[in-house]
Order: C-alpha cells, then sequence, then structure tokens
C-alpha cells in the first residue's frame, strides 16, 4: 500500500482539521457536495460496467492482432491518464519493444507534429481510438478530421472497422459520427469528469492495447477504495488532503511534485491537471508544478534551494525497480570507484534523501509517498489515492472540485477570433 508521511513538512497537528475533513468526507461520500453529480469515480472501482470492461478486454485483443500502430487520440482528461500509465509502465520508450506501437496525437494544434507523425506511420497497419466526451475538443477532433481521411484513403469501407470511439453514451458529436460510421463505441459516464475518467474506456482501452494488465490496476483501485474510505485524521489521502491546505494556509502556494523516475513523468502531467482543474478557481488553489530529479536538480534546483519561499514538495519514492545497474569499477578517472558494488538505484536513493534534508533544511517542506513498484497495482492505488485527496482537498477549499469554468473563457476569445477570420 501506499504511505503518506508529513514528518518534515511542518506541520504537526492535522486535528486542528478534523471537523473540516469530517464535513468534506460526508459531502463526498453522502453525494451532497458542490458537484456531486460527477462523483461517479468514487465507487467505480468496484461497480464498474463489466461487460463493457470484458468487451475492452475483447476489442484490445482484436486490436493489437491487426495493427502496427495504433492512435489514440484526445486531450487533457482524454489523454493524460493512459500515457501516464502506459510510462509507469512501459517507460518512454515503449513503442521500441512493443507492438502495437501507440501514439497520443490530437493534443496540440501543431500542424508539424501531426504531419511528421503521419508520415512515419502511413504505410503501417493502423487502428485509431478517438476520446472525446464532448466529440466537439478543437485539438482532437483537427486531428481527426485528418487521420480520418487517411483511414478511409488507406482502408475503403474497411476504416470504420479500425477507428473505435470512446465518447458520451447518448449525445453529442462524436457519438453521432460514430452511428454514421459504424464505428464500435465506448462510454464516458455521464456522472464522471475528464480528470477523474482514467479507470474508464477513456485510459482502460488504450492500455489494454498496449499491453497493461488493466485488472490489476482495477484491483489497486479497489483496495485504495477501500484502504482510503475511513473518515478521520488517520486515513493517510486525508493527511495528505490536510496537509497541502495547511501548507497552503501558512503561504506556501505552490506544490511540487518531485519524482527520481523518469517513468513518473507524465504521472505528474496527470496530477497536475487533476489538481489544478480541481482547485484552481475563485481566486484560490495550490498551483500545481513538477519536477523530475534528478535531472532538474541541474536546472530547477537553484530556485527551489534559494528562490522564493512559496512552494512545499511532495516526492513520490519508488521502493523496488524492476532492473538495476552494478556499479563497476573503472578507468574513467571520474573519482567514483568508492561507489563500486552499490547499484544505481541506491545512488538515486541517496540523492533524494539528500536533497530532500538541502531542501528542508532551505525552508521548503517536504511531503512524501512511497508506492511499492511500478506494476498496474501500485498505479491503480496510486491514481485513487490522488483522485480521492484532491476532491477532499477541494472541498477544505470550499471550491467545487468537479467543474472547470474558466477554461471556457480562452475558448471564446479564440472562437471570436477565428470566426471573426483574424489573421
Ligand atoms: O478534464 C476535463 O474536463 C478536460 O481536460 C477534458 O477532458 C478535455 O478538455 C477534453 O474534453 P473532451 O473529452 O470533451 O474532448
Amino acid at each position: 500500500m501506499i504511505k503518506f508521511s508529513y514528518e518534515e513538512s511542518g506541520i504537526k497537528d492535522l486535528s486542528i482539521l478534523q471537523s473540516e475533513i469530517e464535513a468534506a468526507h460526508n459531502a463526498l461520500h453522502n453525494k451532497t457536495g458542490a458537484g456531486h453529480e460527477y462523483t461517479g469515480w468514487l465507487d467505480l472501482p468496484e461497480n464498474y460496467d463489466k461487460s463493457e470492461f470484458d468487451e475492452i478486454i475483447t476489442t484490445a485483443k482484436d486490436i493489437r492482432n491487426k495493427c502496427d500502430c495504433f492512435l489514440v487520440v484526445g486531450i487533457g482528461g482524454s489523454y493524460l491518464g493512459a500515457r501516464a500509465a502506459l510510462e509507469f509502465i512501459k517507460g518512454g520508450l515503449h513503442n521500441f519493444d512493443n507492438k502495437p506501437n501507440v501514439f497520443f496525437i490530437g493534443n496540440s494544434i501543431s500542424p508539424m507534429s501531426l504531419r511528421q507523425l503521419i508520415d512515419i506511420i502511413k504505410h503501417k497497419d493502423i487502428c485509431v481510438n478517438i476520446i472525446s466526451k464532448s466529440g466537439t475538443t478543437l485539438e482532437p477532433a483537427l486531428a481527426f478530421r485528418v487521420i480520418k481521411d487517411l483511414m478511409q484513403h488507406k482502408y475503403g469501407d474497411e476504416a470504420s472497422k479500425r477507428i473505435y470511439a470512446t465518447t458520451d453514451r447518448n449525445k453529442g458529436a462524436l457519438l453521432q459520427t460514430a452511428r454514421e460510421n459504424g464505428y464500435k463505441t465506448f462510454v464516458v459516464p455521464d456522472d464522471i469528469g475528464g480528470r477523474f475518467s482514467v479507470l474508464t474506456a477513456v485510459g482502460l482501452l488504450p492500455l489494454a492495447v498496449a499491453g497493461l494488465d488493466i485488472k490489476a490496476l482495477m484491483n489497486g483501485a479497489a483496495s485504495a477504495r477501500r484502504e482510503y474510505s475511513s473518515c478521520g485524521i488517520e486515513n493517510p489521502c486525508y493527511q495528505y488532503a490536510i496537509v497541502r491546505n495547511l501548507l497552503l494556509r501558512a503561504g506556501k502556494n505552490t506544490e511540487i511534485l518531485a519524482n527520481y523516475e523518469p517513468r513518473l513523468h507524465y504521472l505528474a502531467e496527470w496530477w497536475k491537471q487533476l489538481f489544478g482543474e480541481s482547485e484552481g478557481k475563485q481566486h484560490k488553489g495550490i498551483y500545481p508544478a513538477s519536477v523530475d530529479f534528478t535531472t532538474d536538480l541541474h536546472s530547477l534546483g537553484q530556485y527551489i534551494q534559494d528562490g522564493q519561499r512559496e512552494m512545499f514538495e511532495t516526492v513520490i519514492n519508488i521502493e523496488q525497480v524492476d532492473s538495476d545497474v552494478v556499479i563497476r569499477p573503472s578507468d574513467c578517472n571520474d573519482g567514483l570507484n568508492f561507489l563500486e558494488g552499490k547499484t544505481m538505484h541506491w545512488v538515486n536513493e541517496m540523492a533524494r534523501i539528500g536533497t530532500k534534508n538541502a531542501h528542508v533544511a532551505g525552508g521548503v517542506p517536504n511531503n512524501l509517498i512511497t508506492i511499492d513498484k511500478l506494476d498496474e497495482n501500485s498505479l491503480g492505488e496510486l491514481f485513487y489515492f490522488f483522485m480521492k485527496a484532491c476532491a477532499i482537498s477541494g472541498y477544505l477549499l470550499g471550491v467545487n472540485p468537479f467543474d472547470q469554468p474558466g477554461v471556457e473563457k480562452y475558448k471564446k476569445e479564440m472562437n471570436s477570433l477565428m470566426v471573426g477570420g483574424e489573421k
């Protein structure tokens, strides 16, 4: 199970928020809080649609058999969870040793990256998963138009058997397109918003196609649901929510999620959307930032050590690695022969502890989240831990953690420029 430690956060007494945490717990579990109509993720690990889950596994096998490249078209909550999970389990180089190759597109408006990808894959066998709850989100919609043309040109009438749509059950532009073209569809449930949707078909279909064990992922989330169900300050998930709110009240308005393993880079991207979109409203919230250590110690490390004292760190620590490198004697003249016989995992661990000591001494409070290893079970737990902590934290903060009114503002401005034909 996940271990959460706030020993080096400077926060001693969580009971200050005892009654607030009880109110937040009751609001979430009794579905009386703001945005309660979007809390379907809370019980999802136990009560998910089992027949759709089986259909995802069957469809994923079929897709794996018939394509070299699987394109996942989506953005935000319809993208980051699957990418985070794929990289967490298989790393950033997954396409070098995994079939089918999985590419994420429709998450920017860059014509160059879309063209580059098309040039790479156009002669391969392709399947596509277009994921959009609304069906009208600009980035995936633009990319899908191009990919749909490519598929029709390449496969003719057979194209529709290679395109899978994950969208609203009953309505929306993508559902209509899927029906008109005969695409197989999977559901984004009505009561689950994008950033809480990784354990629905949104995340599960791409992950099953990539060869991940999605049953273990759901089992991990189900264990977390049981583990973090109690109402009280002994619940580690609630401890995390309390500590970050107490740190905010003490003036720490930026949280840096730090990792020492590149496979967590996209988990941090998912986490940033989760917390940023859930809490950043009504001029409130903790700004969610992230760093990949030790890489970023050689860039942002200076700021964290000596810059403005407005941030705290939450470090994700992985106890076991699935492969390691033993340091051997060498004539490299790098002064590192004293490390002979040690492993790189041990060195990474020393870097983590040393950095924590320096940052705490420099005035950066430090939380620690420890997981066993980078497998599907741990990841399911972690996804659930963060989603529940985020919901509780949002309620402690006094916001609706399940809406995102602010993201409409830039879209209006952008659309008025485009409709007006602004150059
Ligand atoms: O969390 C959210 O609501 C957003 O990130 C959406 O998931 C994102 O904008 C994509 O929306 P859609 O699935 O409708 O294309």
